[in-house]
């Protein structure tokens, strides 16, 4: 038989038989391993194989195959994870950091769904994991798919790796046919330390805590890797799930330990915020005890028809919230301000620190928010820290409350070096000398450059390409920053010209580039033409207007729908101060401060011809209507007036929004109902002259299809 033919020996026709054969065999181990999760040999014996063919392949280059185990994935590592859409988005959590916030939480969830302050509400609480957060989806009770969170709307999979993972169980019993369980990856302790003694013996960094050790151990494009990493994982969640597990968050949780998962022994139910608090402070006492980080306690409430109804926020739950351990907190020095400037010209002065580690993390950088905070005063001019002054040379308190950017709390005046001198703010900008100035009311210094400042001008751009904003793979801020400072990109519309002025045959083109290839620079176009066709909330949070973030761009595009009808009304507005203005304001959520950012972005000449550049590369999508198709409220105007007793305004505009709403403050000719409860006034004395819809509450529950 040739594979016991000595590779030197080899003669032509039998490697070519050869590398048939282990190419077969390779692709049999391959799919048994990670697609049956049933593996038909060993490690080392599959190692051997590839060995042997690989050096086959050295004899005869030309008879290696199209589909060579050579180049196959799943033996080799992968060059990047696939993208996975997930089906329900996964979501993250507000923080509360104080007793009171628990309290204001539990009061607020009561205020919306309308329940007395008596009235009885369970909640489960349940340790916050310091891991990485995992979506396993399981179809007819195999695991089919294992994705990151990501964006929270598309993550990486890594189904692969999620396998070798001990307390994820591949198969299910009785399991709802679709069952996405959601939970948190994380290593242990002593797990953590023993790998970081193996990483130092081999030469190899060490992490630097266990949560960088868990996500680094994840996402391993090999998966033998991640499968001699001690993972672990928890679940406390669901996503998409063909039949509910159970009517509470409790005995969900509790099924899914009966399905085989491991949830932690630390959750439990909880009557109202006393009962949370005093949990809380149980399971911060057996913090240091319990062998993996935690970082909080996540309350839950546990009623899931109750979840429903409060439903979420624009990427976090009502209906649930983080309460954080306090800070960390360190004493380091403070060796120089420096000042940024962002893309709005906010100057913002960042301390720059001797490394020091707060909690896991080495932290050489914090936040210190204005010149008011510096001079030691807030912004009404009342003193904080007593008065002190924050100087180059301090001593300074450093603190990181959860994943947020640290910040300075605290300067040691006993140790301040005596020829340190108060720090003088600036009033020009340091990256293009324009003035800087403060307007009234504004805490933030801003430079006055516009689009003549780099630094601004950058900064755009970054936002432009962000996440949430054009999200382009392959252009992320590194690569803006270098294309700006070439003169490649100086404003968004420049993006959509890149092929043109530096693709093929011009004579200077992205592929030579250092760092380019020919490949890389083809999908980098090819993910740049994707996004011409572009979702109008998405355009409007990646314009970068002061003041709207990505709630706001989603509401303006609701309720506008196109471009077209959007810049209609926005010039309206900048050519009058009447009307027009009443109706931008009338959209709930938009007020005078962001009306007027909106109006003046758009009526600065040099700022719109930029935008109209941009806009003429694009097809702007109008806002998906993400309503059920027949939904009787599809594209209406609502406007809700007078009590209801059934719902809570809140609640009514957000159930009206979910089927395709707009909700408006105010009637107008444009209002197609009125939803009019006990004591409604001049609205419902308004919309009958108009001839507007008028319904009263049950009549409202009946369009929802409630009895
Ligand atoms: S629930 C819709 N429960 O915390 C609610 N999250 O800050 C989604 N986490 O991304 C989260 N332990 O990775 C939940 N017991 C727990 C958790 C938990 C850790 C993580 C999770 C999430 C992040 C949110």
């Amino acid at each position: 038989m040739t594979a016991d033919i000595d590779i030197d020996a080899l003669t032509r026709s039998q490697a070519q038989q050869e590398l048939g054969r282990l190419a077969d065999l390779l692709g049999r181990a391959d799919a048994a391993y990670h697609r049956d999760d049933d593996p038909i040999m060993s490690d080392a014996d599959y190692d051997a194989l590839k060995r042997r063919n690989a050096a086959i392949e050295a004899r005869f280059p030309d008879l290696k195959r199209n589909d060579s185990p050579s180049d196959r994935v799943g033996a080799t590592p992968a060059e990047a994870f696939e993208k996975v859409t997930h089906a329900r988005r996964m979501m993250s959590l507000s923080n509360v950091f104080s007793p009171q916030e628990v309290r204001d939480f539990d009061e607020s969830v009561r205020k919306y769904l309308g329940l007395g302050a008596d009235a009885p509400l369970d909640y489960t609480a349940e340790p916050k994991i310091d891991g990485l957060s995992l979506s396993l989806r399981y179809e007819h009770g195999r695991l089919v798919q294992a994705a990151t969170r990501g964006d929270g709307t598309v993550g990486e999979d890594v189904t692969r790796n999620a396998r070798t993972i001990d307390d994820i169980p591949t198969r299910l019993d009785d399991a709802p046919e679709v069952l996405e369980v959601r939970g948190e990856v994380y290593m242990g302790h002593a797990d953590f330390a023993r790998l970081n003694d193996r990483q130092k013996a081999a030469g190899d960094k060490a992490f630097a805590n266990p949560r960088n050790a868990a996500a680094g151990s994840l996402r391993q494009l090999d998966p033998r890797v991640t499968q001699a990493r001690p993972l672990r994982f928890f679940a406390y969640g669901w996503g998409e799930i063909s039949t509910q597990l159970a009517d509470t968050q409790y005995q969900s949780l509790r099924a899914l330990a009966g399905l085989g998962f491991v949830i932690n022994d630390l959750t439990q139910l909880c009557n109202g915020p006393e009962a949370l608090l005093a949990h809380y402070a149980d399971i911060e006492a057996a913090r240091a005890t319990l062998g993996y980080d935690i970082d909080g306690v996540v309350y839950k409430v546990d009623d899931l028809a109750l979840q429903a109804r409060l439903g979420f926020r624009s990427t976090t739950p009502r209906w649930a919230t983080a309460h954080k351990f306090p800070a960390e907190l360190a004493w380091t020095r403070l060796e120089a301000i420096d000042i940024q400037v962002g893309r709005t010209g906010a100057l913002s002065p960042v301390a720059r620190l001797h490394p020091v580690t707060v909690g896991g993390v080495v932290v050489s950088n914090a936040t210190l928010h204005n010149e008011d905070y510096i001079a030691g005063r807030d912004s009404s001019g009342a003193p904080i820290r007593e008065g002190r002054d924050i100087r180059e040379g301090d001593w300074v308190q450093v603190y990181r409350a959860g994943d947020v950017i640290p910040k300075i709390a605290d300067v040691d005046l006993s140790r301040r070096p005596a020829d340190a001198a108060p720090y003088a703010f600036p009033d020009t900008c340091p990256e293009c000398g324009s003035t800087a100035i403060r307007e009234e009311g504004d805490s933030v210094r801003r430079c006055t450059g516009g689009l003549i400042c780099p630094a601004q001008a950058v900064e755009k751009l970054k936002h432009f390409v962000s996440r949430a904003a054009f999200d382009i793979e392959g252009l992320g801020a590194k690569q803006v920053e270098q294309f700006y400072r070439d003169g490649w990109i100086s404003e968004p519309a420049d993006i959509f010209t890149l092929e043109k002025n530096y693709g093929p045959g011009q004579p200077r083109q992205l592929k030579n580039r250092e760092g380019w290839g020919e490949k890389s620079a083809d999908n980098l176009i090819s993910a740049i033409d994707a996004r011409r066709a572009i979702p109008l909330s998405r355009l409007l949070f990646a314009l970068g207007i002061r003041h709207v973030g990505e709630e706001t761009a989603r509401t303006l595009a609701r309720h506008y729908g196109t471009w077209e009808a959007f810049i209609a009304a926005i010039d309206a507005a900048a050519a009058q101060e009447g009307p027009e203005w009443d109706e931008l304001l009338a959209i709930d959520g938009i007020g005078k401060v962001l009306a007027r950012s909106l109006v003046t972005s758009f009526s600065q000449p040099a700022e719109r011809a930029s935008i109209d550049r941009l806009v003429a590369h694009l097809d702007v999508q109008p806002e998906e209507a993400h309503a059920p198709a027949d939904s009787p409220l599809a594209g209406k105007t609502v406007v809700f007036t007078g009590t209801l007793d059934r719902m809570t305004r809140a609640e009514a505009k957000d159930r009206a929004e979910a089927l395709g709403a707009k909700v408006s403050g105010s009637v107008s000719a444009k209002t197609d109902l009125l939803v009019a409860g006990p004591g409604a006034g001049s609205k419902a004395k308004k919309a009958t002259e108009l001839g507007v819809e008028v319904i009263d509450e049950d009549g409202w529950l009946a369009l929802l299809g409630q009895p």
